[in-house]
């Protein structure tokens, strides 16, 4: 089942959803294919990527309303084609990509950055200062076909395989092969799938 494809207008320069609940635009650097949908500019409010493409959302593939993207000045967000994403928190300060027919639950974070630092001092000067970002943040990769349970967690570097389950309220921190369920925290394989052929 695909959502109807959402119409992006143009309004005073800006790029804007008719009829949005949130009185926000969507940015240009937002590559959203016209068979897509896009729930409302809420998803958007946090994204400040440079990049000449921030976040691209490919064909029949849909970000549903509730979804966060937080993305910093250097991050891009990939939704592969007819990849659906309900009400999930990105945050990104590099790459994190949702493979093709892959299904993202809500309340699932995927963060590829801590943002905060490690360091007790440099912490505290944070929170004094607002320098937050000072932690590398390393890409995640979530192949085609997966499904990450609601309320699910998956951490910076984390990659998971193609056809894999992520059960609900588990926490990735590493790999996940192709085409096994994994549950807990930490993440561990509770059964292998079969293959599809
Ligand atoms: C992944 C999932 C589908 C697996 O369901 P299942 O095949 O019926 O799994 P089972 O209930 O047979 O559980 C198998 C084992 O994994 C454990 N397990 C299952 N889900 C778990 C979870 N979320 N966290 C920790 N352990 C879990 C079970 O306790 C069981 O352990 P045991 O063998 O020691 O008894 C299910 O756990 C899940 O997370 N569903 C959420 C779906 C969802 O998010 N839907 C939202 C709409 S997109």
């Amino acid at each position: 089942m695909t959502a109807t494809p959402t119409r992006i207008v143009r309004v005073d320069g800006n790029r804007a959803i008719p009829e949005d609940w949130y009185p926000g635009t969507v940015p240009d650097n937002a590559q959203i294919d016209a068979t897509a949908y896009v729930g409302s500019s809420y998803s958007f409010q946090r994204c400040r990527s440079e990049l000449p493409i921030g976040v691209e959302i490919g064909r029949g593939a849909s970000l549903c309303d509730a979804t966060s993207l937080d993305i910093g000045a250097r991050g891009v967000v990939r939704l592969g084609e007819y990849a659906l994403v309900n009400g999930a928190r990105i945050i990104c300060d590099t790459e994190i990509e949702i493979g093709d027919y892959s299904l993202v639950s809500w309340d699932v974070v995927l963060m590829d950055t801590y943002r905060v630092p490690f360091d007790p001092d440099e912490r505290g000067r944070a929170l004094v200062d607002g320098t937050f970002g000072a932690n590398p943040a390393r890409p995640i990769r979530i192949g085609r076909n997966a499904w990450i349970g609601f309320g699910a967690c998956v951490l910076p570097g984390a990659t998971i395989g193609d056809g894999s389950i992520v059960a609900a309220r588990s926490v990735v921190a590493a790999g996940v092969p192709p085409y096994v369920v994994v549950a807990g925290n930490p993440a561990r394989i509770i059964r292998e799938q079969i293959r599809a052929r």
